[in-house]
């Protein structure tokens, strides 16, 4: 058995293809792509699913030839994993990727851009990374589009670049925002280019999609790092385990609910998190600005109180919670996260936090950090001076895909 995998991008199909439809006893592929290139003596199988395709395939015979055809480069996000998964090895005939042919058609480079998938799983991470990063490119299918990707988008700026039909008689690129593209229907096949400023040219880089994360000097940055009033920003020591324990990530949604100075949305933000930071004072949601702005990163900030302020936003996976009495905590705690971590400095809450969380279903821990940094003395020597103690109580649940 042979199989050559055939990459269709609406131009002439690749060098070597007309030998292999010649050749071939079976032909795999889309409708349209079928209609357009199978020739009449092959068996044609359309897709659909793709374990029929994948058993016909396997049930040719040594000398028998199989074509399948696939969109744009058939490796990229494409079937040729799905048949190496099988024990086929197969010849790859590569078109344009959609991502490239829309990059080439938007007229700007693409190595800076993110590339996601929501096939096989739910629109949210895709969303995520579109919430968090200034350039994706979104893999779209039925169900997750450019209007499910404008809905997600609203409060966040963003420009979308909508691409119908690439290479077809229907070709076209639509700019939008995402209340446009929320509104209105949209024609298959197509992809989404995200932008958060559509005119910015991207800085170059060493690193395809978008440099690694976090970017340089590192996490846990030094408290002089953030603009903030003297003792309100979550000190270095306590923000390193409380990342630890909301683990933001590339696809997560961060909420910082009593943000202060946004220390802790701006370090989940700078390793990859979408982050909301919902901070009622005027002059801190100021200074929260210029931090996310001085790290480069995406903030969306509401300025207004919780518990209020949360209803309306999107599920978060993570909540940090640094300022905020009860009523506060319990909306935290019923928002549908994975993991919550509130920092207290007074006592008195520590049970109830603890409390409220194991109620809702949380596995709790709690550690009370009181760091001691080394210190010069006038002659020279070393000496200790403590920061002020503060309690993490930390709740985990476990997402429906973990084990127990
Ligand atoms: C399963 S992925 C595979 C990507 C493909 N291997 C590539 O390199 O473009 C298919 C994605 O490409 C999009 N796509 C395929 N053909 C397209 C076309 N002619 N115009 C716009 N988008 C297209 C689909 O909507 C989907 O988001």
């Amino acid at each position: 058995m042979g199989v050559t995998v055939i990459g269709v991008d609406g131009a002439a199909l690749p060098d070597g293809s007309a030998e292999a439809l010649e050749e071939a006893r079976l032909v795999v592929g889309a409708r349209r792509h079928l209609d357009a290139h199978a020739p009449d003596h092959a068996r044609k199988l359309e897709l659909g699913p793709f374990q029929p395709a994948l058993n016909a395939l396997t049930a040719l015979s040594a000398d028998e030839h199989g074509v399948v055809f696939a969109s744009g480069d058939p490796g990229f996000f494409g079937v040729v994993r799905t048949l190496r998964e099988r024990g086929i090895r197969c010849r790859v005939l590569p078109a344009i990727s959609s991502v490239q042919r829309l990059l080439a058609k938007a007229g700007r480079s693409w190595d800076d851009v993110a590339v996601v998938s929501p096939q096989g799983r739910d629109i949210t991470q895709a969303l995520n990374v579109c919430r968090a990063r200034p350039a994706v490119a979104v893999l779209t299918v039925r169900g997750a589009g450019p209007a499910q990707l404008g809905s997600g988008l609203d409060g966040w700026r963003r420009t979308l670049v909508v691409a119908e039909d690439l290479g077809g008689p229907n070709e076209s690129l639509t700019t939008v925002d995402p209340a446009d593209a929320a509104a209105r229907s949209w024609r298959e096949p197509n992809i989404v280019l995200c932008l958060a400023d559509p005119d910015a040219v991207p800085q170059r880089s060493w690193h395809a999609g978008g440099d690694p994360l976090p970017p340089e000097p590192g996490w846990a940055l030094p408290e002089d790092e953030f603009s903030h009033r003297d003792g309100m920003v979550t000190t270095s020591e306590v923000r390193a385990v409380a990342l630890a324990k909301l683990a933001p990530r590339p696809g997560t949604l961060v909420w910082d609910v009593g943000a202060g100075s946004g220390s802790v949305a701006v370090e989940c933000a700078r390793m990859g998190a979408a982050t909301i930071a919902v901070e009622p004072d005027e002059t801190q949601v100021v200074r929260l600005i210029t931090n996310a702005a001085g790290h480069g990163v995406d903030v969306r900030v509401v300025e207004a109180a919780a518990p209020q302020a949360l209803r309306e936003l999107p599920k978060p996976d993570a909540i940090f919670i640094g300022g905020g009495g009860s009523d506060v905590l319990a909306a935290c705690a019923h928002a549908g996260a994975t993991r919550v971590v509130a920092a207290l400095t007074a006592l008195d809450r520590v049970a109830t936090t603890r409390d409220a969380l194991r109620y809702a279903g949380y596995q709790v821990e709690g550690v009370q950090l009181a760091a001691s940094r080394l210190v010069d003395l006038p002659d020279g020597a070393p000496s200790l001076q403590p920061t002020q103690p503060v309690v993490l109580i930390s709740g985990h649940r476990k997402t429906p895909g973990e084990q127990s």
